[in-house]
């Protein structure tokens, strides 16, 4: 025998019961991005390793060693997408969707990052990410924020809280980055090795570092906040200011910085508070030199994305609802191909009538075929054999109930499954 050959570590397979979970949260995802006017925007999984490099930043995580790039055949250098946000603003200003233009757009899809893999961090995960482009206020960021609130309630997740932070300009974050610089220097003693490694390429990233080590020393770092330009302040304070008016909590952390660079003003993320899970669901923030960055003209934009296999995690632990995809009837056939046909097409007929039929095929007997309809977590079967399909009629047997088995006529059928199954 050949041996078997396994999925690539970090890339995981979702199974039915699972996927039944996914299915749920993604059509209550889409109805509330619909409900606020965000439409559905699809770019590829592949594009120019530049077009991350140059937006991402070439200093961080993600650019420096997480990225799967490959050349083509033709020596074009490719990168799988680690995140959405480069695409979509790539998308907006190839089709000409972004100059002097307001777009809400939503994606959702399969990003690769190749982390060391554990429970939440997987090397191909699935975000649902959302980017608001042409609106500079603090009146988008609060929607966005709205937005995510109403899908934390409509899918019943609880224990998420709000952080939020505001990085500033890229001018008053140069002046911040240099007196942090000043300070770190000062601590260099007790800096770890990435911390030191950081110091001269992206210091502000020390400040997101989870070493307990590095505690004590990120407390006393200089505050970000206080060396905020008059204008990002009154953008940040006016964002408060909305969620206060919708009552909605959230902790102000001067130390939240994101693994991206291209963020300026707003960041906030969404973290759980349960043990054993990768705390961020949810992250994304304002990034308004990016679409310049990028080739087009200036665009203010804003956006966040969520971590599917984050969320999910959340709700099936919780034990919500799914969405059934599961056969609702198994009918089971005993006969010759004269009854097989007429039970294939009473299936299509009860089909045509919405009801979710798995139809017995290669054969097999009365025993074997109940099996299947039992496995199939059907709720009754129809029993087809040689008897009911000269008379035209059907035998239905409860799955799950003690009830009796009944033989009805097969026009009979559909109106009988409907009242049972209703
Ligand atoms: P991000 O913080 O890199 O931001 O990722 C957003 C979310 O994706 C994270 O909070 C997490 O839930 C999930 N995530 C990230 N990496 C992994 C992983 N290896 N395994 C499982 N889940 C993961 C972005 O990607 C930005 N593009 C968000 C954004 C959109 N900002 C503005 N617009």
């Amino acid at each position: 025998m050949s041996k078997v050959i396994q999925a690539v570590r970090g890339m995981n397979d979702l199974l039915p019961d699972v996927v039944e979970h996914w299915q749920r949260a993604e059509e209550i995802s889409r109805d509330v991005l619909h409900a606020y006017g965000y439409r559905e925007i699809r770019f590829p999984a592949v594009e120019k390793t530049e077009l991350f490099a140059r937006s991402i930043g070439r200093d961080t995580d993600i650019v420096e060693k997480e990225m799967y790039t490959f050349e083509d055949r033709n020596g074009d250098s490719l990168t799988l997408r680690p995140e959405g946000t480069a695409g979509c603003a790539r998308a907006g200003i190839e089709n000409g969707l972004l100059h002097n233009q307001i777009q809400r757009f939503w994606y959702a899809g399969a990003m690769f990052r190749h982390e060391r893999p554990q429970k939440g961090r997987y090397r191909q995960f699935h975000q649902i990410g959302v980017e608001a482009f042409g609106m500079p206020g603090p009146d988008i960021d609060a929607e966005l924020i709205f937005l995510t609130a109403r899908l934390w309630n409509a899918l019943a997740v609880d224990g998420l809280s709000l952080r939020i932070n505001s990085l500033g300009t890229p001018e008053s974050r140069a002046l911040y980055r240099r007196e942090l610089v000043r300070y770190l220097e000062s601590r260099r003693a007790d800096l770890d090795e990435d911390s030191r490694r950081r110091l001269d390429r992206n210091p502000i990233r020390i400040l997101d570092s989870k070493n307990p080590a590095m505690r004590e020393v990120i407390n006393d770092v200089p505050s970000m906040m206080e060396h905020l330009d008059d204008a990002s302040r009154k953008h940040f304070e006016q964002l408060c200011e909305y969620l206060d008016q919708a009552d909605l909590r959230y902790d102000i952390n001067p130390r939240l910085v994101r693994g991206l660079d291209y963020y300026t003003r707003t960041v906030f993320e969404w973290v759980t508070d349960r043990p054993g899970s990768q705390a961020t669901v949810c992250a994304g923030g304002r990034y308004d030199g990016l679409v310049e960055m990028l080739g087009g003209k200036s665009t203010p934009a804003v956006g966040f994305a969520l971590g599917m296999e984050r969320l999910i995690e959340l709700l099936v632990r919780k034990g919500g609802g799914v969405n059934d995809t599961k056969p609702q009837i198994y009918l089971a056939i005993l006969g010759d191909l004269a009854v097989t046909q007429q039970g294939m097409k009473l299936a299509e007929s009860l089909r045509d009538q919405g009801l979710r039929v798995a139809c017995n095929c290669g054969g097999g007997s009365l025993k074997t075929q109940l099996k299947r309809a039992d496995r199939s977590d059907a709720r009754y079967a129809l029993l087809l054999g040689e008897e009911e399909s000269k008379r035209q009629s059907i035998t239905i047997k409860n799955l799950r109930q003690g009830e009796d088995q009944v033989l009805i006529p097969q026009s009979a059928v559909v109106e009988h499954l409907k009242q049972r199954l209703a």
